[in-house]
């Protein structure tokens, strides 16, 4: 039984875990999909491995994610675990590794969970869902890091099949 719980806002982290559970249950696995403030709620040591995956917003993680590595910390080492982040820094070459995507170094260097696989994910843009201060924002930084500024833009940056990659080799954990 693996849980796999994830931390969102717009919903595409929640997307991204739809696509790791397929292949995943696929391999005979069965997975309990939920937001990370449900499986605090969980019997945690029920599962044989656990997975964390969690947006960026304005350079952080949410909270909740980083008290539940820390909080759960002991009962995480001691299975098979992984985190992902899910953030738009990720869409640059040089930056979509776990070793180089400097939201995945920070939350590892701020946890005691020290998960078995991490990954990064490059999120999704879409202008026209965001209010107004947030669109305007997101597009001065997209200015910043030569990213698209049409407020019409609507783009997935993720690569999927590294999605499905991730998904075996939680699958092989
Ligand atoms: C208001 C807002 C702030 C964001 N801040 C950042 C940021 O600081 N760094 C980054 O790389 N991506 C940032 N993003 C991009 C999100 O991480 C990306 O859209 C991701 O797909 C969101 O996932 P979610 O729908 O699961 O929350 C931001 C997005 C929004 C809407």
């Amino acid at each position: 039984m693996i849980l796999l719980a994830y931390s969102t806002v717009d919903g595409h982290t929640r997307t991204i875990c739809e696509r790791v559970r397929a292949p995943v249950e696929a391999a005979g696995q069965p997975v309990t999909l939920v937001p990370i403030e449900q499986a605090e709620r969980l019997d945690l040591a029920r599962f044989d491995k656990i997975v964390v995956g969690a947006s960026i917003r304005y350079g952080h993680h949410r909270d909740n994610v980083l008290a539940f590595a820390n909080t759960h910390a002991a009962l995480l080492n001691a299975r098979p675990s992984a985190f992902f982040s899910v953030n738009i820094v990720a869409r640059k070459p040089q930056k979509n590794r776990a070793e180089t995507n400097p939201y995945v170094r920070k939350f590892l260097a701020r946890v005691r969970w020290q998960p078995t696989l991490v990954d990064v994910f490059a999120g999704r843009l879409d202008y026209p869902r965001y209010g107004f201060a947030d669109r305007q924002l997101i597009r001065f930084i997209m200015l910043l890091t030569r990213g698209p500024t049409d407020p019409r833009t609507v783009v997935e940056f993720t690569d999927w099949q590294r999605v499905q990659d991730f998904a075996h080799r939680v699958a092989a954990l």
